[in-house]
């Protein structure tokens, strides 16, 4: 078997590939990214693409198709991952989450890949407090985050055939560690506050829904989506991954940390506007479809998993907020002097990047 996984060297891809190389020893692992966080990496383990066969570098808008030879599945993670980047990078949002990853799928279809999987996301169904939405309800994208993932997976599942399985995978919101940690996802940022500052400051009024999912039980869910088979689905599928007992309020996912973390203080900004990204999601389908792929993870193992993981490397940054393990920052600061363009390219060419002036 050979994967490609493309933007595999953000968060959930060390993690996944970590997994894909356990479960599948032989298997031929090629990464590709556009190494926007290369660098971000938390303690001094080595970089996890030593457990890769290749890592390329390049943009998912200019992808060479010789890299689909003989790739049985194509992974695509690659993207501008939250609503803060999506908002003010909103046109990069829409080629690399959207456009690429038509055209990412094209190609691999073009050169006989035979699974195609997308990570899209829970967020396309905004504000749905009422009841726990399913893949077929109503969508109500509220960034430019959000609508990149409804167009995207628009245009994926008419591609889908025989041949060519197509999976959109709607995370919720994954928590836990990683190599390549993002601070700006919930449950990681409060259990780093409760650890630096003793402290964790809720920016909502705390009640708005948010379903999780720890990022292993993520890559357990691509292994599925890579392997699956048609009558498992179809050979186009949306389906949403987690679990119904990880709908939380986001008050209570603080509650939890500061349980397993004492000594620690929660401060909720009750007179904070109402976030109107608040959802309840059901994950039946996921079960029937997936029965032994379900999450394994709970909450408080997660909870401690990341207090551990900050451990371990010392974290100890009261201004983790300002930190590179928030993407918005680092993207940014790139931009700031001048390495990316706006539109989140490389300013030096990537046959040039390497090269002594
Ligand atoms: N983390 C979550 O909570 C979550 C939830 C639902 C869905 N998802 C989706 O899962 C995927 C992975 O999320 P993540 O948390 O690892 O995000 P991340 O931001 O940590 O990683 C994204 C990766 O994509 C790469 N990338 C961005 N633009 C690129 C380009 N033009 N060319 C090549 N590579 C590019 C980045 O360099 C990075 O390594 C994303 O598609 C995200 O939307 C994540």
């Amino acid at each position: 078997m050979k994967v490609l996984v493309v933007g595999n060297m953000g968060y959930v891809g060390p993690v996944l590939t970590r997994h894909l190389r356990q479960v599948y020893p032989k298997a031929s692992l090629i990464g590709f990214d556009a190494g926007l966080f290369a660098h971000c990496l938390i303690g001094s383990t080595p970089v996890p693409e030593i457990c890769l066969d290749r890592q390329v570098f390049g943009d998912v808008r200019h992808m060479d198709k010789n890299l689909f030879e003989g790739v049985d599945a194509v992974v695509n993670l690659a993207a501008i991952s939250n609503d803060p980047m999506g908002n003010r990078y909103e046109h990069a949002t829409l080629a690399i989450n959207y456009k690429a990853a038509v055209e990412l799928a094209a190609m691999a279809k073009r050169a006989g890949v035979r699974s195609y999987v997308f990570a899209s996301s829970c967020s396309v169904y905004g504000c749905a407090e009422e009841e726990a939405k399913q893949e077929s309800s109503k969508l109500d994208p509220l960034t430019a985050y959000a609508r990149s993932k409804v167009m995207a997976e628009k245009e994926l599942i008419p591609m889908a055939d025989d041949r060519f399985t197509v999976t959109c995978l709607r995370f919720a919101t994954a928590c836990g560690m990683s190599d390549r940690l993002r601070l700006d996802l919930v449950l990681n940022d409060f259990v780093t506050g409760a650890l630096t500052q003793k402290k964790i400051v809720v920016m909502s009024d705390g009640t708005p829904w948010r379903p999780l999912i720890n990022v292993k039980d993520m890559a357990r869910a691509i292994e599925w989506a890579i392997t699956r088979r048609a009558d498992q689905g179809g050979n186009g599928l949306v389906v949403n991954v987690g679990s119904n007992e990880w709908n939380y309020q986001v008050k209570d996912l603080a509650d939890a940390v500061a349980q397993a973390i004492p000594g620690v203080e929660v401060s909720i900004n009750k007179n904070a506007p109402p976030d109107k990204r608040s959802y309840r999601v059901s994950y039946d389908l996921f079960k029937q479809l997936a029965p032994k792929f379900q999450p394994l993870t709970d909450l408080k193992s997660t909870i401690l998993e990341l207090k551990e993981g900050l451990e371990r490397a010392r974290f100890s940054d009261l201004a983790y907020r300002e930190s590179q393990f928030m993407r918005l920052n680092v993207i940014s600061k790139f931009c700031e002097t001048g390495m990316l363009t706006e539109n989140l390219e490389w300013s030096c060419s990537m046959s040039t990047a390497g090269s002594v002036r």
